[in-house]
């Protein structure tokens, strides 16, 4: 087991005194459901994003379905995505009746590649989902130029540049995600943003069951509730010390790491990383034996706690082949501790364990 150390987990949110005391102070104030925190934390949202409004829904996957209904998506359509990301964004896809067309990612970079995008088009194709996986934006500037709508999915980064844009500032729509473990978090949560009102108006009729002139079978009850938004508000206002920490803690990582076999995450020119995670490929030692799971192995009796990055590609699920940039990011990514909350022994342990994997060659 662990050397005498305790175990280091892959993720922990960074909860302060203020978090506790926004939270105590909806509590005190008797109103507990959707309400003035909810639209605070959605102008808030909306002004970081520079986006005429935001939409608080329950989830990121919630977001991403309703960003679909909003662009009026349903059968008959097609919508791009790419393989290598967590299940939400292809489950949307299926509620709204739509087809996804899975499309492979660019080997470096672990992003959807635009190239193998534009070639997956149809005259079907009404929109593209865009999830900047790990901290890293995709190449926004070429998905731009293939002439379809993107929603940009934002669940693991926020604040990153692409050719002196930030992520969500691109898209038609844009997803964010609150999940316990996300880079601003408040349990659970989700809010599409956009600067297109009549989108933010079709968005805002689907999250509510009453309240329309007629019965909408689409709309359901996905809203956030107050409590919520309240640690949403503080950890937003937290953020950029977040970030910093973040990359503070890559670069520790990434002096650690010089010089071994690790391949360390790859930051393409015109494009910044806030890691949300600090994903590093191993490289396969002994074809035939699963090396990464070995590797996950050593580590947690080192007494870090690593993880798949994605737990298992769209492709894989379905049967389908011809994804090899995507096949190597699950047999070669392992995401590693880094977070805000991680104390200083904390990564100097992870940093003595990731010498130690990776020197082993
Ligand atoms: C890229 C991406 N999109 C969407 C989601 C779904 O978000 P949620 O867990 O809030 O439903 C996640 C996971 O959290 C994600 O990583």
């Amino acid at each position: 087991m662990t050397t005498g150390t305790t175990m280091i987990p892959h993720s922990r949110p960074s909860i302060d005194q203020e978090e506790i005391r926004a939270v105590t102070d909806v509590l005190q104030s008797g109103h507990l459901a959707q309400g003035a925190v909810v639209e605070r934390f959605e102008r808030g949202m909306a002004a970081y994003f520079g986006a005429a409004g935001g939409v608080a829904v329950n989830s990121g996957t919630m977001a991403l379905e309703v960003a679909l209904r909003a662009l009026g998506i349903g059968p008959g359509d097609e919508v791009l995505l790419p393989s290598y990301v967590c299940a939400a964004p292809w489950q949307a896809v299926q509620r709204v009746g739509a087809q996804a067309r899975l499309v492979d990612i660019e080997p470096e970079t672990f992003q959807i590649d635009a190239d193998l995008a534009r070639a997956a088009i149809t005259s079907r194709t009404r929109a593209i989902i865009v999830p900047h996986l790990f901290g890293l934006p995709a190449d926004l500037t070429a998905l731009a130029q293939l002439g379809v709508p993107l929603i940009e999915d934002c669940a693991q980064t926020l604040g990153a540049m692409e050719q002196g844009r930030a992520v969500g500032s691109v898209g038609v729509l844009t997803v964010c995600s609150f999940y316990a473990n996300k880079l601003l978090c408040a349990g659970e949560g989700g809010m599409l943003l956009s600067s297109n009102s009549v989108l933010l108006e079709r968005a805002r009729a689907l999250r509510e069951y009453d309240g329309s002139p007629s019965l909408n079978p689409q709309a359901t009850n996905l809203k956030m509730t107050d409590l919520q938004a309240a640690v949403g508000l503080v950890q937003l206002n937290r953020l950029p010390e977040f970030l910093e920490r973040r990359v503070s803690l890559a670069l520790g990582y990434r002096e650690a790491l010089a010089g071994t076999s690790a391949i360390l995450p790859s930051v393409p020119a015109g494009r910044s990383h806030v890691y949300y995670r600090f994903v590093v490929r191993i490289s396969q030692r002994r074809s035939g034996s699963d090396e990464l799971s070995e590797c996950l192995g050593r580590m947690e009796r080192q007494g870090v706690q690593c993880r798949k990055p994605v737990f298992r590609s769209l492709h894989c699920y379905l049967g389908l082949e011809g994804f090899p940039a995507t096949e190597a990011a699950e047999r070669e990514a392992l995401s590693v501790p880094l977070y805000p909350a991680l104390t200083g022994e904390e990564a100097a342990q992870v940093f003595m364990a990731m010498r130690d994997e990776w020197r082993r060659e």
